[in-house]
């Protein structure tokens, strides 16, 4: 996820409007941020800067004119505070700040990204899947290449055909064409000096419209630019939006002109960074969809990584804690029976208390978010000691990114609030991307791509979970039971509701209940039946019933259409059926997320920044 803005100006200057509107951004990435301007007869003495300042920036040709760029990895104000953002001239311009995907966080990789002759520059959100490809075929023309971004060859295949002749328009149609993947692209040119382009495919992208002054925008979600335009257009997957003075033409992928309604919009420009949301979490289990279909790009890799270490292991060792543990739990039943692999799961802080018989037959996986989680990093570098390492992790150039001797990244973004929903998913996600890849189990492949359209409707139907939020939103004490796949899933309910409730929640195997827990079951207790359609249904209907029979509030997630379910249970939240047993695990999590996230709102609570808790764990 990056966050890209543009702006046509009249007379003041674009940089410092670009800096505030791009600030409001940093949401969605923070490893760089960057800004190009057109200077229009500029020729900018660069030896006046000091030499920091001197070196992050980079000068277009200069004729008529020229492109001038700022840019830096790190936060905006780090960046602002060296080499001075706002400082820059020109009335039109583009901004950046990146959540690195394709090359680590440094000054080269920062957006915007010239051409080889420094005369366009282009800010991109999204992925350009098939950019390994067109790098290749323009180095082959004599194109160079400074960054390991897939954004790079955007403005060279521009530049490319601007030197057959065509226009800037012309060249980013033609550019489209061979671009696999998505995006959200802003694009300038000195020789159009007035001009912004921008087109969009599964990206987000909006152009703001002040008629009145004849000042235009763009930018990645509305409010970035709130404070100044609250008319928005919304451009469609295959446009392209044409700025300059004229005002602001979009145009189909078979350069039809489409006539835009423009919506003017009621926000505040302080609900930028939830996106309108109420809080982050609630935005973040709306993201993922998008969180797993970014991160299923990560197929080819994992591929590359089990051909690298398949045939010499005979052992799969998972370390990780709270969510990502759960994540691994789910590893461990699809690595075994599907590929057949001996596999344990040990919590890292536990890790060093035990020999763990590791050799250099042994895999050891890592699974974290952050990557930064002092448990998980000291059992890392234990491991790395005797076995092979692989680490699964969100944040890009993380300690366990660095240290791990493979590195699968779960791409789900920045994730803000402290409870794991989304990089739960994606987590998954690589999980079952590697078990289906070791396993060559095609069929699980394929199904994989369903899984957002079933979370679609899961968030659909989000009211009834609310309605059940708050109707157990005072109980004190919850159970969640599962078997077999199901299991860790009870697990992750339960997890998500201590941690942002502040109840007292128990994940518990199912069919472990009547050796023990069984005896804490009473007419007080809801308890959460995971219960998807498969071999495990039967024994955990027996379960339901076990624990309906002591008296206990059962709210029961199954597969719609289930006659018992819909005739024993009051409380229930139904799956799309063609949900297997096998996938379960990547959708019935999310009314649990849901639970969890009502119950916590209906307490009056920061679902956000739950006490005594931090996003990343740096100490043991
Ligand atoms: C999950 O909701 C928690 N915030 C927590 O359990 C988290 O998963 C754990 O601290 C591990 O963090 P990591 O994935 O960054 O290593």
């Amino acid at each position: 996820m990056c966050g890209i803005v543009g702006c046509i100006l009249n007379d003041k200057k674009a940089a410092p409007v670009l800096l505030e509107c791009i600030s409001k951004l940093e949401y969605r990435g923070y490893d760089s941020v960057g800004i190009a301007t057109v200077n229009e007869n500029t020729k900018k003495d660069s030896t006046k800067k000091d030499s920091t300042e001197k070196d992050s920036i980079e000068k277009g040709s200069v004729e008529n004119s020229s492109i001038e760029i700022k840019k830096d990895s790190g936060k905006i104000k780090e960046v602002d505070e060296k080499v001075h953002l706002a400082d820059m001239g020109g009335n039109i311009g583009i901004a950046h700040v990146r959540w690195a995907t394709h090359g680590i966080p440094n000054k080269t990789n920062s957006h915007p990204h010239m051409d080889n002759s420094g005369k366009i520059a282009v800010v991109h959100n999204g992925i350009i899947e098939n950019y390994s490809e067109i790098r290749e075929n323009l180095e082959k023309e004599g194109y160079k290449f400074k960054s390991d971004t897939d954004t790079e060859v955007i403005p060279n295949l521009l530049e490319k055909y601007m030197k057959k002749g065509m226009n800037l328009e012309e060249a980013l149609k033609e550019a489209l064409k061979i671009i696999k993947g998505s995006y959200a692209i802003g694009a300038i040119c000195k020789d159009n000096p007035r001009e912004i382009l921008a087109a969009k495919k599964d990206s987000p992208l909006i152009i703001g419209v002040d008629e009145e002054k004849g000042e235009y925008y763009i930018a990645s979600d509305a409010p970035a630019i709130l404070n100044y335009t609250n008319n928005i257009i919304y451009l469609d997957n295959g446009e392209i939006a044409i700025l300059n003075d004229d005002g602001v033409v979009v145009k189909d992928s078979n350069d039809n002109i489409v006539d835009k309604e423009i919506d003017v919009i009621n926000w505040t420009a302080d609900m930028a960074e939830k996106e309108g949301y109420d809080y982050f979490m609630i935005k973040e289990i709306h993201e993922q969809g998008i969180a797993i279909k970014n991160t299923l790009v990560e197929k080819d890799n994992i591929q590359d990584i089990i051909a690298n270490i398949d045939g010499n292991i005979n052992r799969i060792c998972f370390v990780a804690c709270g969510t990502s543990f759960h994540a691994s739990l789910t590893g461990k039943y699809l690595i075994e029976s599907m590929a057949g692999i001996p596999t344990d799961v040990i919590v890292a802080s536990e890790f060093k208390y035990s020999a763990n018989a590791l050799d250099e037959n042994t895999l050891v996986i890592f699974i974290s978010q952050s990557g930064e989680t002092a448990d998980t990093l000291k059992a890392l570098r234990k491991a790395n000691e005797t076995s092979k390492t692989l680490a699964i992790v969100n944040v890009l150039g993380s300690s366990a990114t660095r240290e791990a001797d493979h590195v699968i990244y779960t791409k789900a973004g920045p994730e803000i609030g402290v409870a794991a929903t989304k990089t739960y998913i994606s987590q998954l996600i690589c999980i079952y991307l590697f078990a289906g890849l070791l396993a060559k189990n095609n069929d699980l492949l394929n199904d994989l791509e369903k899984v957002p359209d079933y979370i679609e409707e899961v968030l659909g139907n989000e009211d009834k979970i609310k309605e059940i939020a708050i109707k157990y939103k005072d109980a004190e004490d919850f159970f969640f039971i599962g078997r077999g796949l199901s299991y860790p899933t009870a697990l992750e309910g339960a997890l998500k509701l201590k941690e942002i409730t502040y109840i007292h929640g128990e994940g518990y195997a199912a069919g472990e209940l009547k050796h023990g827990p069984l005896a804490l079951i009473d007419d007080d207790i809801p308890v959460v039946v995971v219960v998807p359609p498969g071999d495990s249904y039967d024994k955990t209907i027996s379960n339901l019933e076990e624990v309906k029979a002591r008296g206990a509030e059962v709210i029961a997630i199954g597969p719609c259409g289930d006659e018992f379910i819909e005739e024993e249970v009051e409380d229930t939240f139904c799956i799309d059926k063609e949900v297997s047993e096998i996938l379960a695990p990547l959708v019935y999590v999310v009314p649990l997320q849901l639970l969890s996230y009502y119950v916590s709102v209906e307490r009056g609570l920061d679902p956000d920044k739950p006490k005594n808790l931090a996003k990343c764990v740096t100490v043991e």
